[in-house]
């Protein structure tokens, strides 16, 4: 594909074949350069010709994002106003990580994304081969070693009745960028938290296992945190029970076992949970699943959180209670080492 600079009024424009006119096809979007990647998926080439050169640079990026088997600059990457993700948060989505060159538990994330989209009974159009595929392929175009990837399906373009029917086509979106979801500094000291007035919801609603695009009930108990002058916030389920947080699951140490909610009390199915309970118990740590109240929060010897981007972030104090003694408790610190020597070594390779 070859793609024509001209200058018109000034301003570097860039002149591309029309790539789909109709509203769910990306009628603005460009894609950059294409070739073949195994497994059928559409990716750039290692090789940009000159004209590609300067179009990124006159994008003033070079993020490549994957929409519907194509890549596009920043600037062109768009989904039209009707397509459902955006006027219903009607989709689901994923939050993956890369290490030293490889893709850390891309199996499990896929997996997951394919039990979300199968509760909200939405036909994700790519095998999970090749979502993988995908996944990988915007890594090498982006370059990615050490990053995150946002994996999103969106329902697609419809009406503007809310009945998912209209939408023909959900459309796949991949972003490898970075991310630093926490200071830096957070993860030395450790981090204070609130429980929030907004509880989970229910599993009789949209099953919190449910990693949908519709994220609201976390951002109101994200808002309350950051309101009360902390990153993150605990939620209760309706009972009263802790469920987890607003992007991160709970773990507590107490007496040297470690326990967190069970998936029963509204929280996320978590891969980082789910790799931390492994680690713990290769390391001989009780791990349980009991419902945990408040008050056994406050008299944990130490606490922590689990997620994709957090990683695992020592909690010290929750609701102005000290835990332990106030400071990252020693288990913690092994299991975040024990994490941390896992994601460096193991993952789909880039
Ligand atoms: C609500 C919620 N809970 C927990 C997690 C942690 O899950 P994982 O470890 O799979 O990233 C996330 C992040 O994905 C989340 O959004």
């Amino acid at each position: 594909m070859e793609q024509t600079l001209w200058r018109k009024g000034g301003r570097r424009e860039t002149k591309l074949p029309p790539w789909g006119k109709g509203r769910g096809d990306n009628a603005d979007a460009r894609p950059l350069i294409e070739t073949k990647y195994p497994g059928g998926i559409r990716g750039v080439g290692g090789k940009l010709t000159l004209h590609a050169s300067v179009f990124a640079l006159s994008c003033g990026t070079f993020m490549k994002i994957f929409i519907d088997g194509k890549f596009y600059s920043e600037r062109d990457a768009k989904i039209s106003v009707f397509d459902h993700g955006l006027l219903y948060g009607d989709g689901v989505f994923e939050g993956i990580r890369a290490y030293n060159g490889r893709v850390f538990k891309l199996k499990e994330h896929v997996d997951r994304l394919f039990y979300s989209a199968k509760a909200i009974l939405l036909r994700i159009p790519l095998s999970p081969e090749r979502i993988s595929g995908a996944v990988i392929a915007s890594c090498r175009a982006n370059k990615i070693r050490d990053g995150y990837i946002r994996l999103v399906v969106t329902r697609g373009v419809g009406t503007l009745g809310l009945g998912p029917h209209s939408c023909k086509k959900p459309s796949v979106i991949i972003i490898a960028d970075k991310i630093q979801l926490y200071p830096q500094r957070l993860y030395q000291s450790g981090m204070e938290i609130v429980t929030v007035p907004t509880v989970r919801n229910l599993h009789s609603a949209v099953n919190p296992a449910v990693k949908s695009l519709n994220y609201l009930n976390n951002i109101l108990a994200k808002i309350e945190a950051n309101n009360a002058g902390v990153e993150e916030a605990v939620m209760l389920n309706s009972e009263g029970y802790v469920a987890e947080c607003t992007g991160d699951n709970l773990f507590i140490v107490k007496n040297g076992a470690l326990l967190t909610p069970p998936l029963s009390a509204g929280a996320l199915y978590g891969i980082t949970r789910q790799t931390v309970i492994e680690l713990a118990e290769e390391a001989g740590l009780k791990v349980s699943e009991p419902d945990l109240t408040r008050y056994d929060l406050f008299n944990a010897d130490e606490c922590f959180l689990t997620g994709t981007g957090a990683e695992i972030m020592p909690v010290i104090r929750i609701d102005g209670r000290e835990i332990g003694d106030g400071r990252p408790g020693t288990i913690t610190r092994k299991l975040e080492e024990a994490y941390h020597v896992l994601t460096k070594a193991a993952g789909e390779p880039i």
